[in-house]
């Protein structure tokens, strides 16, 4: 029988879904097919922003033709979204031909609500997101070359914005034997980048292994790989581990730092527990002690309260910090987080216009910081071929993607690069 997942959100999620696929593959479906030919569809969903859930509710509800054409059809809500408070409720009664709705620490019992749906119109499966998280689920990876390891699950920080810790639970860390046993059977099958995800490793620990301790060990498996991490909360970015990132060439020198605004005011408000000077001590640490170093962000505009000058605080420390890239959002009221009970929302059109010029102002960061790459060489991981473009594509160690032509198929393959041109976060060039 035939799956098909569709996902929505972070790289946790994308991983989450391999997951997914794992669990479902040994409960029978065992090919992965488009949507119209599944025998079950799951969406893995998201909700850390309204537009997020939109975009799910909107998908969801136009399968409800397809369901009615193919008898049989099973479709199947989970992830953040069907965790949210209220939020399974209501896909009950929006949609009442979604067979099964699971948590974000349900995964395990799927095969369980499979078999149980085969008597009951309906089965919904949620635990409290307080609960332990699951471990030791067998994944089916899509990523070649590319492979995500979870080091922690959930998040104690509670940024006023945020609902990931409603949705996700408890900060959870994994058992570190456990995480390098899977990093050494990925590097022996031949990924050639792992990434290690939590919502902040910089909090993780397992017993007196902090993070530092942990990446340096997972730096030294035997293997040709890539080491990448994400997400490095500010607060807990050390010393400790820019030495680690120095000391061995397989981690790349590409930080995801999130600073999400560069007003003192704001990130008191969001509870981010740094100010931008502390930030920006993080930043000239890293560039000291590695100057090749590059930093991507994540910024909200137009929380609550935000005047023009603080968005504009926002504005400078992007050239302040020279970011490479960033993920930049408008505001989004989530129930039930602090924020959403505060009081000066910002219009719309105000937050819109603000996210506008941001864009901007890291557009040209980025294009300037891209062309520094013309005429250089860029080693280059080849992940994929892209068919539209006629070019093979893949990501060097400081997060760009390159572009280029190969007679053969170099997909997984290290290649070397000669950037001939730059335009925003791509790189085109030829092989060497
Ligand atoms: N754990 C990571 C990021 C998780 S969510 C961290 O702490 O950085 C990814 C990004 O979504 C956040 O960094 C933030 O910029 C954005 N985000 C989270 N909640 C949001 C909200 N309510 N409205 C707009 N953006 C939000
Ligand atoms: Fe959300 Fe903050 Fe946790 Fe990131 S660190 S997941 S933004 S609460
Ligand atoms: Fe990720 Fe969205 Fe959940 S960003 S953790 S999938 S709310």
């Amino acid at each position: 029988m035939k799956y098909h997942i569709v996902t929505y959100g972070c790289q946790m999620n994308l991983h989450e879904s391999e997951k997914i696929a794992g669990i479902l593959r040994a409960s029978g479906y065992d090919e992965e097919a488009p949507l119209e030919e599944a025998d079950i569809i799951v969406f893995n969903t998201c909700c850390i922003r309204e537009n997020a859930e939109n975009h799910a509710f909107g998908n969801i509800g136009a399968l409800k033709k397809l369901k009615k054409s193919r008898r049989g059809l099973i479709v199947a809500v989970g992830g953040c979204m069907a965790q949210e408070a209220g939020k399974a409720q209501l896909l009950k009664e929006k949609f009442p031909f979604v067979d099964i709705i699971f948590g974000t620490h349900n995964l395990s019992e799927l095969p369980d609500l499979l078999a149980r749906k085969k008597n009951e119109r309906r089965v919904v499966s949620l635990y409290d997101a307080r609960r332990g998280a699951e471990d030791g689920i067998q994944a089916y990876r899509t990523g070649y070359p590319n492979a995500w390891v979870n080091i922690t699950y959930g998040c104690n920080n509670f940024c006023s914005y945020c609902i990931v810790p409603y949705v996700r639970g408890r900060e959870v860390s994994r058992r570190a034997d456990d995480i390098l046993r899977e990093v050494s059977a990925l590097a022996a099958q031949g990924y050639h980048e792992i990434t290690l995800l939590g919502q902040n490793v910089n909090s993780y620990r397992d017993g007196e292994v902090d993070f530092p301790a942990l990446l340096d060990r997972v730096a030294s498996v035997e293997g040709n790989f890539r080491l990448r991490f994400m997400t490095s909360h500010p607060k807990d970015f050390s010393e400790r581990l820019v030495e680690v990132v120095q000391k061995h060439p397989n981690i790349c020198n590409l930080v995801h730092l999130p600073a999400q605004s560069g007003s003192d005011r704001i990130l008191s408000l969001m509870n981010r527990r740094y100010t931008r000077e502390q930030y920006l001590q993080k930043v000239a640490m890293l560039r000291t002690a590695i100057p090749d170093a590059e930093i991507t962000t994540d910024l909200i505009v137009g929380f609550p309260t935000e005047t023009e000058e603080e968005f504009l605080q926002t504005l400078s420390l992007v050239r302040e910090a020279d970011f490479s890239s960033a993920f930049m959002f408008v505001y989004s009221p989530r129930t039930g987080t602090k924020a959403a009970e505060m009081q000066g929302r910002i219009p719309e059109e105000v937050a819109k216009d603000r996210l506008t010029r941001l864009i901007a102002c890291v557009n040209e960061n980025t294009r300037k910081k891209s062309e520094r790459y013309v005429g250089r060489t860029a080693e280059v991981l080849c992940e994929d071929y892209d068919a539209k473009k006629g070019l093979y594509f893949g990501r060097e160690p400081l997060g760009r993607m390159g572009y280029f032509r190969s007679e053969t198929n170099c997909v997984g393959q290290f290649v070397r690069l000669k950037v001939t041109d730059a335009r925003g976060i791509s790189l085109y060039g030829e092989l060497e």
